[in-house]
């Protein structure tokens, strides 16, 4: 009886890990083709960002077709408005399954602080419309931006209300950060949704962001599509294989931290990154520390749990004190704070949040670490920042203030955090539609009671 048993088990188990896999190949290993595409004749997804000091230089990129031999952009403002500056930048041909396209990029330097500028780009003979910008000067610490998650729109139009929105909520941010799934597919149909989505925006504020794993290729190894590095120049000042991946900025009082998460696929390039996030934060003297990743280290999503994540880059958050982790993935709100650092056993841990913009909508998993948890709404965070504070107010897409708090710190570093959830959450809690379709009534029972218990547990 037992060889029989046995027997089973070796048999069996292999056959069962081979049926799992076969049916969640499509899911984990497939790529849907990338439907035939022709890039325009006239310049094309114009982004502004930065990659060196933020008072001083900028960074411009832009597509086009791949006839033109040459980009070129000009820049006029600063202290003699009447000089106009003409740029060149050879063409990176970036090449896919469905067709091909030029990509160009400009950095700008010895622009001065606090000046308006003006420029427009070509691909070859073909000039853009004239954009506007105006470089940051130094604070005392004080600015504001806006925070987005995953954006995954198929449906063009819905983010761009929301992104406009966002913006005229918050019209002295200094800069617009998404936190990765910008796109549904690395396709060049969704990047251009996105970039129809930000409109002009992406032209006048600087954008920075993570990858997400929806600008990954699938794959026993996933890759990251080309197209990621040719938008968004960022400082190279990551670990050796992922420079303009994985990186940070200093902006005014914060070190900002983006860790290319779906690029850790194995221990070396999980290794290389603690490594690499050790030393970023050693060597920081910034009064605030925020990091930004796709992945969150506590899920807000039913079912899902990153915790290699945690046990990657938690104790390094606590020992050298972040103050707030912003993340996406999925597809619900969340927030949590007053993590105990396991090292030192205080409360000061960072407060994570996790947030998406996106027309679809998960499941929340009701964990009771959570101190604010949402669904069925899209969402947008604007942030002001002091050297005292730090202030996050979360919006849903009609505009309605849905949740907020503010992580104050005093002279000798401790913090604090004051919370405000305005609203019943249970107006944001109830089951999604394809949940209520596709569960059971007992499924359904079992989360309705899930979320009185989660409700009850915030009330104590
Ligand atoms: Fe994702």
């Amino acid at each position: 009886m037992k060889r029989h048993i046995k027997k089973l088990i070796w048999f069996g188990i292999p056959v069962l890990i081979a049926v799992f896999v076969w049916w969640r190949w499509d899911n984990w290993f497939s790529n849907e083709p990338e439907p035939l595409y022709v890039s325009s004749p006239m310049p094309d997804r114009i982004l502004l960002s930065w990659s060196g000091d933020p008072f001083n230089s900028r960074d411009v990129t832009w597509q086009g077709d791949t006839l033109a031999k040459e980009g070129s952009l000009q820049i006029s403002g600063g202290s003699n408005p009447a000089d106009t500056i003409l740029y060149r930048s050879s063409p990176k041909i970036i090449r896919t399954s469905g067709g091909a396209a030029s990509y160009f990029r400009v950095a700008l330097t010895k622009l001065l602080p606090g000046q308006a500028y003006r420029y427009r780009v070509a691909n070859g003979p073909n000039w853009s419309d004239w954009f506007t910008f105006k470089v940051d000067k130094p604070t005392n610490g004080a600015y504001s931006f806006i925070y987005i998650g995953d954006v995954q729109d198929s449906v063009n139009g819905v983010s761009g209300e929301l992104f406009h929105r966002a913006y005229a909520n918050q019209p002295d941010a200094a800069f617009m950060m998404f936190i990765g799934d910008m796109i549904e597919r690395p396709h060049d149909a969704y990047w251009g949704v996105w970039f129809k989505s930000g409109g002009t925006i992406f032209q006048t504020l600087p954008i920075i962001a993570s990858p997400g794993n929806h600008e990954y290729y699938k794959g026993l190894i996933q890759t990251l599509d080309n197209r990621w590095m040719a938008h968004f120049p960022f400082p190279q000042n990551g670990p050796p294989n992922f420079l303009g991946r994985t990186c940070y900025w200093d902006y005014q009082n914060t070190r900002y931290i983006s860790i290319d998460s779906n690029g850790i696929q194995t221990i070396p390039s999980a290794l290389e990154h603690r490594n690499w996030l050790k030393s970023v934060l050693e060597s920081t003297h910034q009064r605030w520390i925020v990091v930004m990743m796709h992945h969150p280290l506590y899920s807000t999503s039913r079912g899902r749990d990153y915790f290699y994540f945690r046990w990657l880059f938690k104790s390094l958050f606590d020992k050298y004190n972040v103050d707030l982790v912003l993340q996406g993935h999925d597809h619900a709100y969340g927030r949590l704070a007053h993590i105990e650092n396991s090292e030192d056993n205080q409360k000061q841990g960072p407060v994570y949040v996790v947030t998406h913009a996106s027309p679809k909508l998960y499941d929340v998993g009701f964990s009771k670490k959570m101190d604010m948890l949402a669904t069925n709404t899209q969402m947008y965070q604007l942030l002001d920042v002091t050297n005292d504070s730090i202030r996050c107010r979360t919006y849903t897409y009609d505009g309605t203030f849905f949740d907020g708090f503010t992580i104050i710190k005093n002279g000798s570093g401790d913090k604090s955090v004051k919370e405000y959830a305005p609203l019943n959450s249970d107006k944001f809690l109830q089951p999604t539609k394809s949940f209520i379709r596709k569960s059971s009534e007992k499924e359904l029972e079992k989360y309705k009671n899930d979320m009185q218990e989660w409700e009850k547990s915030k009330l104590k």
